[in-house]
């Protein structure tokens, strides 16, 4: 059986006190669901505050991108020895990143060897666009960026990977994928290439989160689908009573 993990990826919202309110109001109604490994990823300004938040709870903390490299001359940028001082989780190719500030498959498989190298957990996220959906290339784009992304990961290694498919054209955009559909593309496309690299029974134990306009009101459908681990959550991560709505939902 695999831990169902729901994260919220709160992007570039909230400033430190508008953190830490929404932080106060989520504690209680998360910290009662045990059976779900939950983690926030704020924006890296609030990691300091929401760690100290979060200390003595089971609720994990991630970041929303790093860098590869430890330290050095990349203006504007966060090492994993930064992230892991508060952090347990990174996320990792995130469609926006890989759309907007030209992350590409190989730079998302050195963060994610970073990442494991710094003891931090990395949501590698992968998914097609509508055009890629459109024009039957799915499976093409979804292949390639679990075996370039994953290219040189040992077997041991992707045991601590946790793997989010966002459709892009399902982001921020309020029509999420079918239910059914997400499950099939977990199944058949993105555990189907683990079992390529490795072996069935490892990717029978990686986690797979769907991403994409997850709400309170569909959440229950996702994460009933067998191969659906849990969610990614965006916009709705924002307002507590949404994202506890979808944490209870995957319990
Ligand atoms: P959304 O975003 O839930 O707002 O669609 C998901 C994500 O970007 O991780």
């Amino acid at each position: 059986m695999r831990r169902p993990l729901v994260a919220g990826n709160w992007k570039m919202n909230k400033t430190v006190e508008q953190a830490a309110l929404l932080v106060a109001d989520l504690l209680p109604g998360l910290e009662a669901v045990r059976t779900v490994d939950r983690v926030l990823c704020p924006p890296f300004t609030s990691l300091m505050v929401v760690s100290g938040m979060l200390a003595g709870t089971e609720v994990g903390l991630g970041a929303q991108n790093m860098h590869w490299d430890e330290s050095g001359a990349f203006t504007g940028e966060v090492s994993p020895l930064m992230i892991k001082e508060f952090c347990r989780y990174v996320i990792i190719g995130h469609s926006e990143r890989r759309g907007y500030f030209g992350e590409n498959d190989e730079s998302v498989n050195l963060k994610i060897k970073s990442a494991i190298v710094n003891d931090l957990t990395p949501i590698v996220c992968v998914g097609e666009s509508l055009e890629e959906n459109e024009s039957g290339k799915t499976d093409a784009v979804i292949s390639r960026q679990v075996n370039l992304g994953l290219d040189g990961i040992s077997k041991e290694a992707v045991g601590k990977i946790i793997v989010a498919y966002e459709p892009i054209w399902a982001i921020g955009t309020g029509k999420a994928a079918s239910p059914q559909m997400a499950n099939d593309i977990i199944g058949g496309v993105v555990r189907r290439n683990l079992a390529g690299l490795y072996t069935d029974e490892i990717a029978e134990k990686v986690r797979i989160l769907y991403g994409g306009s997850v709400k309170g009101s569909n959440s229950a459908e996702f994460f009933s689908q067998p191969e659906i681990d849990g969610g990614l959550i965006g916009g709705a991560s924002l307002k507590a009573e949404d994202f506890v709505q979808i944490v209870e939902a995957a319990a």
